[in-house]
């Protein structure tokens, strides 16, 4: 970072951008008292908006346990509790080569896992970024480019250097993670309930995703075997499981939000018609980012929260999520920004059109700005000159650090409850449980985790201590290839539920 006398410079951004920096001339010693007051007392209007006390966090669990109870019972609830077909946890012991496919919200991976066992294995992926127009096409056209990329990936890093020799019909097992939520009635096949994190695709919602998946497959003649339709959650929870086998829980805090857990066959109510062994464990995908959808009756909504809601591609929907994950912080945030700007109070005198888009103020902005370390808030004034050619006085960044704490803050203690209400279902608060957690929130957010912890702990007292997070290993590739080889298993020795 440098920063001359004058007040400019340049900051250096972890992508290899660089922001130059103008602080204004005048700055908050300058400023009249009563602006200085009022950006204290708006403050203290967001604390109370954006605050949970403990007490409002045990009703939420409670009407949380209700939800997951619900979706257990019968087919079709708000929080749709998806039995994935993954029947309990992996030996350690699978071994060999599998293909991954990970069509998550923002990028397409495709890999190839080696598992090694012992809970050890390799990995070489490729990535690419999906465009928009991609999310809102025909879903077809969706899966054709996924097939097309698997061939690429096929054609050159698989027969080249790895020594996968794909000829005389010999096909890769496959997994698809395909983090959307999808009713299944066995492992390779998913009806798309609907479409989320911004996603839309045409002629999609309510069809065998995996089917039209496998159309593409044939399409480009790939030589491979779909074995299973993996949820991401599901995948964090078994390869996590795989490296560490104290963990119970599996979560994604990204540009969604989820959770999937091992649950008793004998205390799903709407699987009794399956007829499976009682003594089985079945992995449930819970979609809770769906709690409390249409009712609204549970959590926290501020006019903000039912703008996001109510101007989103998906209106009602995902209520839980739209609190919480990666796709929607920065712009309650800069929801928030452009209220003040219209009420007078921020940015006076200066052209704020930048900060007018939806979508513009990016949730690592509030990553950045949490963890700024200088006193002056550097890193603050280089996002708003670069990015939206507004300075900024001190008192105006130290409202911003704040404001994005206020909302990190929510977001995490919101996850807390949503954890919590496993925990309290499954009986796990004594013995303790380990919860494996990914994404780019989870990951990045300076202090997720340790919010989320205090959140339990706010929740169930001393005993909340004893629920820990961690860093889960790659649920969508590594996750989706011990999933993929777990059913070649159960295939193989004529387990397969086929109805
Ligand atoms: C999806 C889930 C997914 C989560 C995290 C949500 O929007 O509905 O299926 O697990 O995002 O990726």
């Amino acid at each position: 970072m440098v920063l001359s006398r004058r007040g400019s410079g340049s900051i250096n951004l972890a992508s290899g951008q660089t922001l130059a920096i103008h602080t204004r001339t005048h700055d908050e010693e300058d400023l009249p008292h009563a602006t200085k007051r009022t950006m204290a007392d708006h403050l203290r209007k967001y604390e109370t908006l954006f605050t949970l006390t403990p007490q409002r966090m045990r009703m939420i669990v409670e009407a949380f346990k209700d939800s997951l109870e619900l979706g257990l019972e019968k087919p079709e609830q708000i929080v749709p509790m998806v039995p994935t077909f993954v029947f309990g946890w992996p030996t350690g012991k699978e071994l060999g080569d599998y293909l991954a496919l990970d069509l998550g919200g923002t990028n397409l991976r495709v890999c190839l896992v080696t598992l090694q066992g012992d809970g050890k294995f390799e990995i070489t992926q490729s990535k690419h970024r999906l465009t928009e127009e991609q999310k809102h096409d025909d879903g077809q056209k969706l899966f054709d480019f996924c097939a097309e990329c698997l061939k690429t990936f096929i054609d050159t890093t698989l027969r080249d250097d790895k020594g996968i020799h794909l000829t005389d019909g010999k096909k890769l097992p496959l997994g698809f993670t395909f983090s959307y939520p999808c009713s299944q009635d066995k492992i390779d096949h998913g009806v798309l309930i609907r479409w989320t994190k911004g996603f839309g695709a045409a002629n999609t919602e309510g069809n065998d995703v995996a089917a039209m998946f496998r159309k593409s497959l044939e399409k480009y003649e790939l030589p491979v075997t779909l074995e299973a339709l993996i949820n991401d959650t599901t995948g964090t929870l078994l390869a996590s499981h795989y490296v560490n086998p104290e963990t119970k829980i599996a979560c994604i805090f990204g540009t969604g939000c989820n959770a999937a857990y091992m649950e008793h066959v004998k205390d799903i109510p709407k699987m009794a018609k399956y007829k499976i062994d009682e003594k089985a464990d079945i992995a449930i995908n819970c979609e809770w980012g769906a709690f409390d959808s249409f009712e609204h009756e549970h959590l926290p909504r501020t006019k903000y929260d039912i703008i996001v809601d109510e101007t989103s591609n998906k209106p009602n929907e995902q209520a839980f999520e739209k609190l919480i994950s990666g796709r929607y912080l920065g712009e309650i945030l800069r929801l928030v920004i452009c209220e003040l700007i219209d009420e007078g109070v921020l940015f006076l005198g200066q052209n704020t059109y930048k900060l007018e888009s939806p979508y513009v103020f990016e949730t690592a902005f509030l990553s950045l700005m949490e963890s700024d370390p200088t006193d002056e808030l550097l890193m603050i004034i280089g996002i708003f000159s670069h990015f939206f050619a507004v300075e900024t006085t001190l008192a105006e960044r130290q409202f911003f650090r704040a404001l994005a704490k206020l909302i990190g803050k929510r977001a995490a203690r919101l996850s807390a409850c949503g954890i919590a209400s496993i925990v309290s279902r499954m009986g796990y608060l004594d013995e303790g449980c380990s919860v494996g957690a990914d994404g780019s929130l989870y990951n990045k957010y300076p202090k997720f985790a340790d919010r989320i912890h205090e959140g339990l702990v706010d929740i169930f007292g001393e005993k909340g201590r004893n629920i820990i997070t961690h860093h889960a290993e790659d649920g969508s590739g590594v996750g989706s290839a011990i999933i993929a080889a777990m059913t070649k298993v159960r295939k193989a020795s004529g387990l397969y539920v086929d109805l």
